[in-house]
């Protein structure tokens, strides 16, 4: 089966991106960090990384499941997974390349994701919720992530020429969004310099 146009103009736009991804913006780690604490994981449990990118939140989400735990990272664009690899983040996760619309995980098995940096790039936002709250157990928390603040980003999408959907994440759209795709909205950090909605998987 062919690629997807969707997929097809994510790859095009983050692959000459990909090396040295995480240089542009060295200062995240501490709000990766925070992010993935918010997701309440515990020893043992499975977590994603949705659209994972060179795998900056594999790390923090591996300290936060441990070793019996289990981390995926998950992304369309292979020149992603190379930063990933090239950064070293294979031996503390599983990195695939896939489409956040397909999870290769069983239902109700995972009992967190983040979708950092995602949801601007996702046509069909509702399908890729609905494909999250598949694998995720009852309880599990998704974070939906931007180590920036919501109007910064949508500026940085304009001059970068990126095919972004920044409505996606509108706070008055994203409580409905998340709820259209089996999650509740518990919180919703709109901030200057990060944008967090926590939402949890209660059906
Ligand atoms: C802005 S980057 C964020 C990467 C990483 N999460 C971070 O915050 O550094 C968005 C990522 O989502 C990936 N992506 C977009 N649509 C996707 C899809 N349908 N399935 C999997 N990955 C996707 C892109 O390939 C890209 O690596």
């Amino acid at each position: 089966m062919g690629l997807s146009g969707d997929l097809a103009a994510t790859r095009e736009f983050f692959s000459p991106r990909a090396a040295g991804w995480e240089d542009r913006h060295p200062d995240d780690d501490v709000l990766f960090s925070w992010a993935v604490e918010q997701l309440g994981l515990c020893p043992g449990d499975v977590a994603v990384d949705a659209g994972c990118g060179s795998g900056r939140a594999l790390a923090p989400l591996r300290a936060a499941v441990g070793p019996r735990g289990a981390v995926l990272g998950v992304d369309a664009t292979p020149a992603m997974l190379a930063e990933a690899a090239r950064l070293g983040r294979q031996p503390i996760s599983a990195c695939l390349l896939g489409d956040v619309g397909r999870l290769p995980v069983r239902d109700g098995s995972v009992a967190g994701i983040l979708a950092a940096g995602l949801l601007p790039h996702l046509p069909d936002p509702v399908g890729a919720l609905r494909e999250m709250a598949r694998a995720a157990r009852n309880g599990a928390r998704l974070g939906v992530f931007h180590p920036i603040g919501r109007r910064a980003l949508a500026a940085r999408h304009k001059a970068r020429g990126a095919r972004a959907r920044d409505m996606n994440i509108d706070p008055r759209r994203i409580g409905p969004l998340l709820a259209q795709g089996g999650w509740t909205l518990e919180r919703l950090d709109d901030a200057d310099d990060h944008y967090l909605a926590l939402a949890v998987r209660d059906g």
